[in-house]
């Protein structure tokens, strides 16, 4: 999927967002349910392990994750005493969502709105050491102008980052090699998280990438 002429779907719009987060801080207030975690909590769970081993990551790093949703992601973070933690969404429900949960979890993170894809400048304090993305370079990729929105993305997220900044990607749209790919100009791949493999017709493969992408300077 690496041309104009690729699908797009509500999942690109931030209609679909609002509503769905409007509808899961709903559930959350009536009987505490957290909403969809993209992918399992074991993805998550793979990149925390992922970056407790990255010897250039410490729980002083400054860390952005990039369309956080219900912030789950960034509250296995806080769990791991990581301090340094900032979650944007351009969905103001999956703001208020994230804060409410991460309040009753009593988590410092903190949350603000930002369209990545805007020309407003990030709100947090640039730049970060790590970027994390679960989920939305995907939603971004179905947008009606996916193929220029994922250009604009990945200028935006080199843009926040320190010289050796990395951004975590994880994936269900794209392989591997074509995320490599559609990275290449602005970033290098550092590393992969192993997913679990699924066997078809002789052939294996993994459902869900997660590739470690280092900024080139
Ligand atoms: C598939 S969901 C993933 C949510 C979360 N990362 C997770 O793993 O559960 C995609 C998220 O990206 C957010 N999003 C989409 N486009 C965005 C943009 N241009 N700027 C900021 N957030 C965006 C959506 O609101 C949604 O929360």
């Amino acid at each position: 999927m690496d041309g104009d002429n690729e699908p797009c779907s509500e999942l690109g719009t931030k209609e679909y967002w609002d509503k769905t987060y409007q509808l899961e801080i709903n559930n959350f207030q009536s009987h505490g349910d957290v909403g969809e975690e993209w992918f399992g909590e074991d993805s998550a769970m793979r990149v925390v392990k992922w970056l407790n081993a990255y010897e250039k990551v410490t729980k002083g790093s400054k860390i952005i994750d990039i369309g956080c949703g219900n912030g789950m992601l960034l509250s296995l973070m806080a769990e791991e005493e990581y301090e340094n933690l900032l979650g944007v969404d351009y969905s103001q429900h999956a703001i208020n969502l994230a804060s409410s949960v991460a309040n009753k979890m009593a988590l410092n993170i903190s949350f603000k709105v930002w369209d990545i894809l805007s020309a407003e400048s990030c709100p947090g304090d640039v730049p970060f050491d790590v970027a994390l993305d679960k989920g939305t370079y995907d939603a971004i990729g179905l947008s009606s102008n996916g193929a220029e929105d994922r250009k604009t993305y990945i200028t935006k997220v080199h843009s926040i980052l320190t010289p050796d900044g990395i951004l975590v990607l994880t994936s269900c749209n794209y392989t591997e090699d074509e995320l490599e790919s559609q990275f290449s100009e602005r970033f290098t791949k550092l590393s992969r998280i192993p997913a679990p493999t699924f066997k078809f017709g002789g052939r294996e493969g993994s459902l869900i990438s997660s590739l470690i992408l280092r900024k080139i300077n």
